[in-house]
């Protein structure tokens, strides 16, 4: 795992886009964000018992596993959205991008590779894309019915319940940059 700010600059979704910033841990908890790394799915289950996941599957993204539908999912996943339950993944091969937004509106890029596991909370708005090497495998934890409908960013998100929820847990941390 390695966090640092966007750079912002043009370029592909994939490259690393580091500006040389890096982002403490302690910046991601105050974000809401929960990393861990789980050197084996044991570790995995022991988070999905406590926190009453009892779902999940498999995600390969690449080219190989989505053939022609693959560049346009890896776009689509990079829009900018919200959803209203967390969002889990452990990431069992490869690598990929989480981008979360900070307090202050700006882009914090996460990279994750094999044994990372991230819980996005609900209302953060996120992003997601593979790197370079154009593949991630990843399990998604999901509580019932997988809730995974990205909400893409606008006026109506900004209003959205679990937003404000979002918000409203994060008042009063001094998350400073
Ligand atoms: C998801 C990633 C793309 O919602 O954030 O599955
Ligand atoms: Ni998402």
């Amino acid at each position: 795992m390695k966090a640092y700010w966007f750079d912002n600059l043009p370029g592909d979704q994939r490259e690393p886009h580091n500006s040389g910033r890096d982002v403490p841990a302690s910046y991601l908890s105050d974000l809401g964000v929960i990393y861990e790394h789980c050197a084996d799915v044991s570790g995995v289950d022991a988070i999905a018992t406590s926190r009453q996941y009892k779902n999940r599957d498999e995600i390969t993204v690449s080219p190989e596993k989505m053939g022609d539908i693959y560049e346009e999912k890896v776009k689509s996943f990079f829009h900018e959205h919200l959803h209203e339950d967390e969002e889990i993944r452990y990431i069992l091969d490869g690598a990929g991008y989480f981008d979360v937004r900070s307090e202050g509106d700006d882009w914090v890029r996460i990279w994750l590779e094999k044994g990372d596991l991230i819980v996005l909370p609900s209302g953060i708005y996120h992003r997601f894309t593979t790197d370079e090497k154009n593949y991630t495998k990843a399990m998604r934890l999901f509580k019932d019915e997988p809730k995974w409908t990205p909400l893409n960013r606008g006026d109506e998100t900004d209003g959205n319940q679990f937003r404000k929820e979002y918000l409203k847990a994060r008042e009063g941390l001094a998350v400073g940059q």
